[in-house]
Parts: structure tokens; sequence; C-alpha cells
């Protein structure tokens, strides 16, 4: 949506108007013109990520804040170590300060435990009698100045009290193309199984936001995988989870430089860090 005119910076091309929102030069348009007519996108999750900004020139590189993670995980934290990797190789500009899971002994926290990533227990169950109340989660996550909150393959629903702490700021994989193949009882295998069963050619992984049931936020980022006629779930799961892994570093990437925008009608867009003026 074109709104009128409106100033703008040279990189990358937003400015914050009234309503937190931010503007954006259009790129087909002549220089002359471009100054004039922005498309209309908010900023991140709030002011308070465009405040992350440290300095910012003319012409120059735009220097952004080193994003705190906690990353939640159930299983065995394949998406998790990618993450952390990416983070400990600096192409990601975050750092995973806290992993949070429902079961102490999981792959993921082991890996945690090896990596000296503090490990936090969230629910409190039967099985685990040392689980946090959802208010003291919010307690700890804060205490650890946590940005962003990656669940990869969490397998419990995230309270309510978490999500209104943590507006947009909350994502999730999910292995099958959103909204098909999602909600409660949508998990591990069951998700492959039914793709195969549905017929359905095309599966991948979903990037999205969390909001307060499963698998209905705002989708961000997507990837398209083939089923073959001959697939099991496994092997369609394998090759689904090689995706995943390159679309949620993908997804940490851009969000940990503030590259996240969200278009007028409430769709999340990612902009393109090759070209500041293109979103997908
Ligand atoms: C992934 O398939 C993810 O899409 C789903 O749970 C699985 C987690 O796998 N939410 P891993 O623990 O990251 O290996």
């Amino acid at each position: 949506m074109l709104s009128s005119s409106s100033p703008s910076l040279a990189y990358p091309s937003c400015f914050i108007g009234s309503k937190h929102q931010v503007s954006f030069k259009l790129q087909h348009l002549p220089a002359s013109e471009r100054m004039r007519s922005v498309i209309r996108l908010e900023c991140a999750n709030s002011v308070e990520k465009v405040s992350n900004v440290v300095s910012e020139k003319e012409g120059s590189k735009l220097w952004v804040k080193r994003k705190r993670l906690a990353v939640f995980v159930s299983g065995g934290g394949s998406n998790f170590r990618s993450i952390n990797q990416a983070c400990i190789e600096g192409s990601a500009n975050g750092d995973v300060v806290v992993l949070v899971t429902n079961k102490h002994a999981c792959g993921g926290a082991q890996y945690a435990r090896d990596k000296s990533i503090p490990v936090v227990l969230f629910p409190k169950t039967k099985d685990e009698p040392n689980g946090l109340s959802p208010d003291d989660l919010v307690k700890v996550l804060r205490e650890f100045e946590v940005d962003f909150i990656l669940l990869a393959g969490y397998l419990k629903l995230i309270p309510v009290e978490l999500i209104r702490a943590y507006p947009r700021s909350i994502f999730n994989i999910h292995p099958s193309l959103l909204p098909a193949f999602g909600g409660k009882g949508y998990y591990g295998m069951k998700v492959h199984e039914a793709v195969i069963a549905s017929g359905a050619r095309y599966s991948g992984p979903t990037i999205h936001f969390v909001d307060e049931q499963y698998d209905t936020g705002r989708i961000l980022a997507q990837k398209v995988v083939p089923v073959l006629a001959n697939d099991t779930a496994e092997e369609l799961a394998a090759r689904v989870l090689r995706e995943e892994h390159k679309l949620y570093v993908e997804v940490t990437t851009a969000l940990c430089e503030d590259r996240i925008v969200w278009r007028e009608d409430g769709v999340p867009l990612i902009r393109s860090k090759e070209n500041p003026e293109e979103y997908y």
C-alpha cells in the first residue's frame, strides 16, 4: 500500500513514523519519485527492537545489537544445534543464552550442557517436578535478557503469560507447509504420514510466529520439498529436516539483523540482505 511523502534514510531505507511504523522506498521508481512514495511496513516487533540500532549514518552500514536467544526443545534438538552453530560461527548476529525443555534428559538438553548453555525446565509436571511455573519462566527469561524465543521441536503449548511477555518475538518451526497438516495432533511422524496419505506432491517446513494455539500464528517463511512416489514417512521427514536446518538458520540470521518487517495487513516479511529493497 502506498502512502504520502515521508523522509527516508539511505540504508536500510526505513524510518520510524507514527505508531511504530517504518516506511520503505519502492525499488522500481525513479530516485526523485522514490523519495515521495513509500510502502508502509511496521518494524520488527516494536520500537524497542528499533532502538537496538546503535549508530546509523547516511550511506554507512547499520549496526545492530547482538540478539539473545532462548531455544525450546523436547527432543534431539538438531535444529537447535544448527542455530547454535550459526551463532558460534558468526553467520547469525546472536547467541543462544538459554535452553528451555520439558525433558531434562533429551538430546537437545544434553547438547546444551555440553556447550555450557544453561538449561531450564518448563513446565512443572509429575515427571519433571523441578519445572518452572509460567510466571517464573517469564522472570528467568527476563533475567537472561532474552530478545527472541525459538521453538524447535518443543511439544508443549506455550502459556499465554509468555506470549504476552514476548509479543511478536516467539517463533516455531513446523515440518509441513502450513496451514496444511498443522494443529493439535500433527507432530513428529504423524505429520509426514498424513502428507503421504493425502497424496500431496509437495511438503516442507514452515516457520511461523507463535500465538495461543498450535500452528496458527502468522507464517514467516517456507521451503518446498517434493514428496516422492515411494516415500516412507521417515524418508520424507529426513528430506524436510535438512531444509528445516537451513531455513531456521536463515530466519534466525534475519531476525538477529532486524530484517523482519510487518506489512500493513499483518503479514510478516523478511527483507533481503543482498537487496534491502526486496522482501520475501
Ligand atoms: C522438527 O521436525 C520440527 O519441525 C518439529 O519438531 C522436529 C524437531 O526436530 N517441530 P529436532 O529436535 O530439531 O531434530
